[in-house]
């Protein structure tokens, strides 16, 4: 087995997850933590099914599987991906009409389909940074034009990327900007983006980013 945030070469394993899916169930029961978040995958969803018909999402990283059920609530055709079982488990446990499939992100466990969008909240970050472009070249090549990409994560303080004391997993904060450069290097372009500044639920901003893949 590899190290938690893992290898390209095999699934990603996260005993981390497995070990607190439990507690990380108690200790968020929701599956925002902000208003602005909830928002922010509103608005996806909103540009989303403005861009033309629906096509199938993936919530890269779905964790227990919150915001996958209000992606499918709002009329999205999703299915969660994560590589935990004992996250998966819960998930499934919450929301037994939806479709969960045990893989990371690379999206290597999905069949072949284009995908309209790929929401990765929170999850990039346990990836080693050197493998994220491998990791984004892989959506962009399974998306259809205008397709869209929501990634959240933990901003840096002005360094490109840092590693943090997450409590669960290996992971590393990324400044807004380098995270964007990575995903217009991959070729999408950035549509917007929302901060979250640090605050008594926080400790350190969230940054939400949407890039599209040109028409
Ligand atoms: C902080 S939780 C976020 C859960 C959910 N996305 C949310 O917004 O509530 C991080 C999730 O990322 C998953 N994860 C960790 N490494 C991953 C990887 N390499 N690929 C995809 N997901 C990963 C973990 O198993 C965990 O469920």
């Amino acid at each position: 087995m590899s190290a938690p945030g893992a290898s390209m070469r095999g699934m990603s394993e996260q005993p981390g997850y497995d070990a607190m899916a439990d507690a990380y169930d108690e200790a968020f029961p929701a599956g925002y933590a902000s208003v602005v978040e909830r928002h922010a995958v509103a608005t996806f969803v909103d540009e989303l099914l403005a861009t033309g018909p629906p096509g199938l999402v993936v919530d890269v990283g779905c964790g227990t599987g919150h915001v996958t059920h209000d992606l499918a609530s709002r009329g999205i055709d999703v299915v969660g991906v994560d590589p935990s079982p004992g996250m998966l488990a819960i998930a499934r446990r919450h929301y037994p009409e939806l479709r969960w499939v045990r893989g990371d992100a690379t999206l290597a466990a999905l069949p072949e389909v284009r995908l309209a969008g790929v929401v990765a909240r929170f999850s990039l970050i346990h990836v080693p940074p050197e493998d994220v472009s491998g990791i984004l070249a892989g959506w962009v090549s399974r998306l259809r034009p205008g397709a869209l990409v929501l990634v959240a994560f933990q901003c840096s303080d002005g360094e490109p990327v840092l590693e943090f004391d997450h409590r669960v997993a290996r992971a590393w904060r990324w400044h807004p900007d380098s995270m964007a450069a990575l995903l217009e290097a991959a070729g999408l372009q950035e549509r917007w983006r929302m901060v979250v500044q640090r605050d008594a639920a926080r400790r350190f901003p969230d940054c939400h980013l949407l890039h599209q893949l040109p028409q």
